[in-house]
């Protein structure tokens, strides 16, 4: 079946479905719309009339074709509009993006668990490299074990994945005891379970922390799958869900020659399909929040409360990271933390540095493109 309507069209698909396309749609979305070298639009939809409505419209086989009123001829293979159709008006963003997967959510006891990939082995298999970024959109965490014990090797593992992200901590931060530390990171002290700058306007994605020494008594890592546990406070905690997700908290770091400052949502939700993505949360970070006092009385039960379930042990794992070992994580959806460590005991030092999740993700889609999951390069 297939009926022009005012404004788009309706036709039936294979499945049986009865799909909805606008006309200006069809128009910008046309074969010949895009530059064949760069894959970029080249169309203009703004040139069209007010009032765009094919002169006719056919379906042969599993093509539809329109003819435009100016003469054009757009074909379009009723499979790939297949691909856009909303069902029952539900929203489906993200059509045919292999980024868009399920994130796994994971508890206390995954250490064992956590994907591990040789930085030899990774250097050598652009499938291993989609294997990693595959395990940092489902489980937001792997580990890379025989880094070499060199600046280079970090900032070689960054540039598998994507570009090194700077930011006010610097290109690369060195995480080990300082005379006069800027941040409490540069100390001994516990480290609070925190996401990592949220002072930035758009906070660092995927994090690399690459021990190079850590001699000393304590100073364990400790990590937080922060969407399990969002999960559990919105099925909880229904309306200080939604008011994490929606208040925007202040976040500042000041130094003698920075002063860096954002507001941010606690709690953040995938724009495809509105699942919790991902958290801000530092407290050491955190501004003096500035809410109305009805919205004061509200924020600190709901902040309260969310904090002190991120450190429920039931999600906290706690491992000791090693030296020639770099941890990488989505540093919006997993929350970090070191307990502290003896002072004087012996050497430590991470060196820390970040990609950006959206660059992680379009070398997960190259990649997986290239290598199918369980080919052989
Ligand atoms: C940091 C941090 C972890 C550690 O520097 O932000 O979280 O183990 N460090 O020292
Ligand atoms: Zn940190």
């Amino acid at each position: 079946m297939l009926a022009l309507e005012e404004r788009g069209l309706r036709l039936s698909l294979a499945n049986g479905d009865l799909a909805y396309f606008n006309y200006y749609w069809l128009r910008d979305n046309c074969t010949s719309a895009w530059d064949e070298s760069t894959q970029e639009r080249i169309y203009d939809i703004l040139e069209e009339p007010d009032d765009l409505k094919p002169k006719t419209a056919q379906i042969d086989a599993s093509t539809l074709t329109i003819e435009w009123p100016d003469g054009h001829q757009s074909r379009y293979d009723l499979a790939w509009l297949a691909r856009w159709h909303y069902p029952n008006g539900q929203v489906c963003m993200g059509h045919g993006d292999l980024a868009q997967r399920k994130r796994q959510p994971w508890y206390a006891d995954h250490y064992s668990q956590i994907k591990r990939f040789s930085f030899p082995e990774l250097i050598e298999q652009p499938a291993q490299v989609a294997d990693w970024t595959e395990a940092l959109l489902d489980e937001g965490i792997a580990l890379l074990t025989e880094m070499p014990n060199s600046n280079e090797g970090l900032q070689q593992a960054c540039e598998l994945i994507g570009v090194v992200r700077s930011s006010f901590s610097g290109y690369t931060f060195d995480v080990r005891t300082e005379a006069n530390p800027v941040n409490l990171a540069y100390t001994n002290k516990a480290l609070e379970l925190h996401t990592d700058l949220p002072p930035e306007e758009l906070a660092p994605g995927i994090q690399f922390l690459h021990c190079r020494v850590n001699d000393a008594i304590g100073g364990e890592s400790l990590f937080v799958d922060a969407c399990s546990v969002a999960q559990a406070f919105k099925a909880q905690y229904p309306d200080y869900f939604n008011l994490l997700t929606t208040l925007k908290v202040p976040f500042r770091y000041t130094t003698n020659f920075q002063d860096v400052r954002a507001r941010q949502v606690i709690i953040e939700l995938d724009p495809y399909n509105g699942e919790v993505s991902g958290i801000h949360f530092s407290q050491h970070l955190a501004d003096v929040f500035d809410f109305p006092p009805e919205v004061m009385d509200a924020f600190y039960p709901a902040f309260r409360k969310f904090g002190q379930m991120l450190q429920d042990p039931k999600y906290l794992m706690r491992f000791r990271l090693n030296a020639g070992e770099c941890i990488v994580f989505d540093n919006h959806r997993v929350v970090h933390g070191r307990s502290a460590f003896v002072a004087g005991s012996g050497a430590r030092h991470l060196r820390g540095c970040y990609v950006d999740r959206n660059e992680m993700r379009s070398t997960y889609r190259v990649l997986r493109a290239k290598y199918p999951k369980g080919e052989a390069e």
